[in-house]
């Protein structure tokens, strides 16, 4: 069987000091207020755990598992919830944290379901943009690296559950 090709996209050191920006930046915007940060899982679980510390501060970590893709490299525009919030978000500052935004649908279906819960604030955070592929107008708040139109895996992204835990982002040819 021949090995998959995965090329170095973003290694892991640019990684580490662009979401100390990140997390900078996010703290600056909010002041000293406490912080729910909602990781959707399972893509993000790495950048959530490097994020949240970046952060600092009142920081409290919630996890909503999403399900958009059935293990292939397309979207298949099905947002389906596998597990909701554990706390309500009423009243307080949120920040989705995404692995990637790419046709934008799992986003924006977030984002309209969450807001109806009536946060305090509402931002999205997402370590990877492909903003060529969009269906939906979606903007993040804060974005860690615009990528071209490719499939990438590592630092929490798979491709059918493979990969995750490369600590760099690589391009996946099939
Ligand atoms: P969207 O709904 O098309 O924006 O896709 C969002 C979700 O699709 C992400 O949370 C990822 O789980 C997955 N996804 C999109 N692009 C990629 C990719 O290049 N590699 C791995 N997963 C991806």
């Amino acid at each position: 069987m021949p090995r998959d090709q995965l090329d170095v996209l973003i290694p892991e050191d640019r990684l580490q000091v662009r979401i100390r920006e990140l997390g900078a930046q996010i703290r600056k915007d909010h002041g000293d207020a406490p912080i729910t940060c909602i990781g959707v899982l399972k893509g993000s679980f790495m950048f959530f755990a490097d994020l949240v510390r970046a952060i600092g501060g009142d920081v409290r970590c919630e996890f909503l598992g999403v399900a958009s893709y059935s293990g292939g490299t397309r979207s298949s525009g099905v947002v389906r919830i596998t597990d909701d919030l554990r706390a309500p978000i009423e009243g307080r500052h949120c920040v989705i944290i995404e692995d990637i935004v790419d046709t934008g649908l799992t986003m924006d279906y977030l984002v309209r379901m969450l807001a109806m819960r009536a946060p305090r604030s509402l931002r999205t955070c997402v370590l990877l943009d492909k903003p060529n592929h969009r269906e939906v107008a979606i903007t993040p708040d804060y974005v860690g690296f615009s990528i071209p139109d490719a499939f990438v895996v590592g630092y929490g992204l798979d491709l059918a559950e493979r990969y995750r835990n490369l600590p760099h982002i690589a391009v996946y040819t099939p």
